[in-house]
């Protein structure tokens, strides 16, 4: 019997002040765009904003449905809004703000596993490493350099 091992990694911050400018201004448009988010059956408010490598800024979030499954995360509606609007832009970085609607959170959440692949889509789309911050409503920043850190045994375009 032989094993494969990963390795992984995720940064923590406990300020915004430690992360550069352009994470901090990340970080607070996923917090603007939360606050804008359509929840209102799980009251679980998602905001995401998207650095793509021109520097434009696109914030997505959580867009709810009655019929449950109808509806889509923030990390997918920013990702996929970026790529329709700019079709030909990388993919730099994506913050992700939450608020839970009774216990303010003391660990950032991370992004579930259908939007961890939308992540990874882009990543290759962009040929570059998508940085993934996701801030918890108690500030605590989690950082991870590339959805490779997140995603280990993908799913991808060398399957197919
Ligand atoms: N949600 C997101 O927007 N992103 C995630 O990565 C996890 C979950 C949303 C979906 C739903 O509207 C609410 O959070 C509760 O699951």
């Amino acid at each position: 019997m032989e094993s494969i091992k990963i390795n992984t990694e995720i940064k923590v911050y406990n300020n915004l002040n430690e992360l550069p400018e352009n994470f901090q201004q990340l970080l607070s448009s996923a917090e603007e765009a939360m606050h804008k988010a359509h929840a209102p059956y799980s009251n679980f408010k998602v905001g995401a904003a998207v650095l793509l490598n021109d520097g434009t800024v696109v914030q997505g979030n959580n867009q709810e449905n009655a019929s449950y499954p109808a509806g889509t995360c923030a990390e997918s509606v920013a990702l996929n809004y970026a790529s329709a609007m700019n079709p030909n832009a990388k993919v730099v970085a994506i913050a992700i703000q939450t608020k839970h609607p009774t216990t303010p959170q003391e660990i950032p959440s991370m992004p579930c596993g259908i939007c961890r692949q939308a992540i990874l889509e882009y990543q290759h789309k962009g040929g570059q490493d998508i940085v993934i911050l996701t801030r918890s409503e108690k500030g605590l920043i989690y950082m991870a350099n590339s959805v490779n850190n997140i995603l280990p045994f993908a799913f991808d375009k060398d399957a197919l």
